[in-house]
């Protein structure tokens, strides 16, 4: 096995109705990747010498994705056999063992790949093997019907079996291997005499033990091969999605109390040593260093988070935020395109958008950076050491120099010298005995109404 080719074709041209989406079926995202990325992934592990894509046409975005690997257009799509053959002239001239994959089929492990691989070679020459599962309910996968010997007889669909055929729990999960000597007289020989009028891959295995072959068939756990029609299979899918992510996280030596509450993006990147708190969101583009604690409700997006920094709880990362070591974002604190130095902290009810702080700087609570005029941000710097009172507000572009102190509810417009104090708001007045003169006034007025005399 090890001195053939491998060449990979992924289904991806079916219409995908059952979605009731605009968005192209493969494109719907799970973990924040989508459905056919999560496949290009297993397979990129198994490290294929060719690989097609096959669409149908207007599908410009799913190419763009899959890009720069080579797209077959089927159109118009006419089932799954017909869709194979739409990648024959991608690879004319290859010989070695050709696997079939389907875009819809998002959570195959490379692992279960070379398995469903080595069964075409070991321990004789067959001419398909096929990945089957037992699913709780079969619903309406293709039944897999068996010989005494183990091979497969036949796959049956779901709208053409009958109750007896409806009755078997083994189904196919529609991944193939095919010897390449022999994938396209196979297809080429499936007609469409079935419910739905489609070429149906399925068919080439009742073909191939017609012409004497031997179809293998190789089990894989249900969770990793449920196929995705529709928006109820799509959030079961991120659900064993999310489920074997955190697995890995705590693995990997992640503390997580709740990690049933923790959710996950595909491309997170967790050091050991971090803590993650209940009801954490992890979309796309986070990194957190060791000894780094994300409390509770954090919900986090495109951010780097250095070593022993602190986030939340309550935090909300968005793309560009970067901690530095033992930096600390508490409470109610948004930050976006803000980079905090070492030991810098915002520890509550603060906005810094489009700034950079230096180490050690302190944020005071309410300190908010006016980064948007309504037409163009602009960056707001606060030098190492700066201590910026509560309720202050920066008003972009702006600095503030190393050391500065800017007094609370100041609203800083230029640029504050290092180690200077700045005060940017009314001084304050004082008036001796106004408020109770105030109340006797008012209270005197009262009184004269209640005895009626209005003059
Ligand atoms: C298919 C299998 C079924 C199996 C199930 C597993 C067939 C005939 N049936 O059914 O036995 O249990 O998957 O999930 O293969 N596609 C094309 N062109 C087409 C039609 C489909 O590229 O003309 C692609 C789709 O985009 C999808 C994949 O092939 O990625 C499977 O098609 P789908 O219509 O979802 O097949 P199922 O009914 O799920
Ligand atoms: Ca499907």
């Amino acid at each position: 096995m090890q001195g053939q080719p491998l060449a990979v074709v992924i289904l991806a041209a079916g219409k995908g109705t059952r979605m009731k989406s605009p968005l192209p079926k493969v494109l719907h995202p799970l973990a924040h990747r989508p459905m056919i990325g999560h496949v290009l992934e297993a397979v990129a592990a198994l490290g294929p010498e060719r690989e097609v894509v096959v669409l149908s046409p207007g599908q410009e975005a799913v190419a763009a994705h899959v890009a720069p690997r080579p797209v077959a257009i089927q159109d118009p799509p006419l089932g799954t056999a017909h869709a194979v053959l739409a990648a024959r002239a991608g690879l004319k001239g290859f010989a070695g063992d050709v696997l079939v994959l389907y875009a819809d089929t998002p959570l195959i492990e490379a692992g279960t790949l070379r398995r469903l691989r080595a069964a075409l070679h070991d321990p004789a020459e067959a001419g398909v093997a096929v990945l089957t599962f037992r699913p709780a309910d079969p619903a309406e996968y293709g039944r897999v019907i068996l010989d005494p010997e183990g091979g497969i007889a036949g796959i049956v669909e779901h709208r053409d079996a009958d109750r007896k055929t409806r009755g078997i729990g083994l189904c196919n999960a529609g991944m193939m291997a095919v010897a390449g000597a022999r994938i396209w007289p196979l297809l080429e020989q499936v007609g469409n005499a079935n419910a739905k009028g489609e070429y149906y891959l399925t068919d080439i295995v009742a073909l191939a033990r017609k012409a004497g072959l031997k179809v293998a068939a190789v089990e894989a756990a249900p969770e990793e091969v449920m196929g995705v029609n529709s928006q109820a299979e799509l959030a079961g899918a991120e659900a064993v999605l999310q489920a074997r992510l955190r697995r890995r996280w705590l693995e990997a030596g992640v503390t997580m109390t709740a990690p049933e509450t923790v959710w996950l993006s595909a491309d997170t990147r967790l050091a050991p040593g971090v803590t993650i708190e209940p009801n954490v969101i992890f979309g796309p583009g986070v990194t957190v260093d060791e000894g780094a604690v994300i409390h509770a409700f954090s919900h986090i997006v495109g951010a780097t988070i250095g070593a022993r920094a602190s986030v939340g709880p309550f935090a909300r990362l968005r793309p560009g935020a970067a901690l530095g070591e033992g930096a600390r974002i508490g409470n109610f604190v948004e930050a976006k395109n803000a980079r905090l130095g070492k030991g810098a902290k915002a520890n509550h009810l603060t906005y810094l958008g489009d700034a950079e702080i230096g180490a050690e700087a302190n944020i005071g609570a309410g300190t908010i950076t006016c980064n948007y005029d309504g037409f163009e941000k602009a960056e707001t710097e606060i030098g190492a050491g700066a201590f910026i009172g509560s309720n202050t507000a920066l008003v972009a572009p702006v600095k503030v120099g190393a050391g500065a102190i800017v007094a609370a509810g100041s609203v800083i417009t230029r640029a504050v010298s290092p180690d200077a104090l700045a005060v940017a708001r009314g001084r304050q007045e004082e008036r001796p005995g106004w408020a109770k003169a105030f109340r006797e006034r008012k209270r005197g007025t009262k009184s004269q109404r209640r005895t009626g005399n209005k003059d």
